[in-house]
Parts: C-alpha cells; sequence; structure tokens
C-alpha cells in the first residue's frame, strides 16, 4: 500500500538504542519545518495495545512465542486501522517507534519462528503499509542492554522488561535480524551507529531522512 498523502517514518533498534529520544527529537524537527506529525509507538499507540503492551513487556507473563508473535500482530492490526492509516490519511508525518521489521528481528531471528510466516502475518495486521524510510539504530549490545534496564528500573526491576531479560545470545541474533533486514532491503532500512551523545545522532538521523524523502 502507498501512503497516500503523508510520510511513514519508522525508527527501530536494539533495546536501550535511545528510539523514544530520537523519536521525540524528529518530530520537534518536523513541526518546526511546519509539519503535522504524529508519534506512536508498537507496542501501544491505542488503548487496546497498551493493554497488549503490558502484557507483552510484564516479565510475570508466560507467553509462548507464537502467542507472542499474535499479540504483537494483534497490536499492529489495531494500531495501523486506528491511528496510523487515519494519519497519513491526513497527510500527516507519522513516526512509529518500531513497526515490521521488529516482528522479523524479535520473533524471527530471536524466537526463531519461520520468517515467511511472519511476514505474511505482518502484511495483514499492516494492510501490507511498508514504512517511507526505517531507521534502525545500531547500539553494542551490552551498552544498550545497560541503557535500557537502568530507563526501565522502576517499573520492572533491575534485571529489566519480560524481553530485556533474555540473554546475550538472543540480542545478538536480533541484531542479526535487523542488518539482514537492511541488506534485503537498503533503500529503505538505513543502519545509523549511535553516536556519543544523541544530538550527534540525531544530526545523522535528520541527514539520511531528507536524502532518501528528497524533502526541505
Ligand atoms: P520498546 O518499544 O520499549 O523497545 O519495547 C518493546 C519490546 O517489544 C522490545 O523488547 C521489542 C519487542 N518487540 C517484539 O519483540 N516484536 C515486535 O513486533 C515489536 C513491535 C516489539
Amino acid at each position: 500500500m502507498k501512503n497516500k498523502n503523508g510520510i511513514f517514518i519508522t525508527i527501530e533498534g536494539g533495546e536501550g538504542a535511545g528510539k523514544s529520544t530520537h523519536c521525540r527529537l524528529l518530530k520537534e524537527y518536523f513541526e518546526a519545518c511546519g509539519k503535522s506529525c504524529v508519534l506512536t509507538r508498537e507496542p501501544g499507540g491505542t488503548k487496546l495495545a497498551e493493554g497488549i503492551r503490558r502484557i507483552l513487556l510484564n516479565p510475570k507473563s508466560c507467553v509462548s512465542p507464537i502467542a507472542e508473535l499474535f499479540l504483537y500482530e494483534a497490536d499492529r492490526a489495531q494500531h495501523v486501522q486506528e491511528i496510523i492509516l487515519p494519519a497519513l490519511e491526513q497527510g500527516k508525518v507519522v513516526i512509529c517507534d518500531r513497526f515490521i521489521d521488529a516482528t522479523i528481528a524479535y520473533q524471527g531471528y530471536g524466537r526463531k519462528i519461520d520468517l515467511e510466516i511472519i511476514e505474511q502475518l505482518n502484511r495483514i495486521a499492516s494492510f501490507s503499509l511498508k514504512p517511507d524510510i526505517t531507521i534502525y539504530l545500531d547500539i553494542e549490545i551490552r551498552r544498550g542492554l545497560q541503557n535500557a534496564k537502568k530507563l526501565n528500573k522502576e517499573s520492572y526491576g533491575l534485571r529489566g522488561d519480560r524481553i530485556e531479560r533474555e540473554d546475550a545470545i538472543f540480542h545478538g541474533n536480533v541484531r542479526k535480524g535487523y542488518l539482514s533486514q537492511s541488506k534485503k532491503e537498503p533503500k529503505r532500512i538505513k543502519v545509523i551507529k549511535t553516536r556519543k551523545t544523541p544530538q550527534e545522532t540525531q544530526k545523522l538521523i535528520r541527514e539520511e531522512i531528507k536524502k532518501c524523502l528528497k524533502i526541505f
């Protein structure tokens, strides 16, 4: 599906790569340029999806890999229909913190679920919507996990949320998944290594977006 009027940008990354900060900074940038912008996230973004997010991230939840896959896809189906498509139709810029590539990376490469099944479910849940550009923020796994656990300490304790608690091999496989996706779709998925400061990284993100989308 073409993003008729709006622009659809997704930000991906391993744990603790600073996606949320960069989504926020990017929104500020677009708004300063006079564009109407919606900032949203997966899992989450709708009332239903925020409930699903709580189940998925709670370390006490017992969720099998297939149940996990369906919960992420259910979250997406509601989110795309209720938030993303209407905003794009109104010509807005939609910035989404994680989308279809996260399912390939986490459930495909992390949980080892067949990639064809995931691609099919991604298509159904997203109504075949694809981002105009995806930024993958690449961070060294140990450093990222330290950042994430520090941030999530209040909500989930020192060991982090249910996914952050997975071992380094799992997170390494997730990273491999993202990098391999970026090789498959180099025009859409741009890999940016996180720099020392968020400002330096944000500058690279903005440059990449301007170059690829030919805007401003
Ligand atoms: P975050 O958005 O705060 O990073 O947390 C979301 C977590 O959910 C993160 O660990 C990645 C994971 N995730 C999946 O496993 N599959 C998905 O399809 C999505 C969107 C997220």
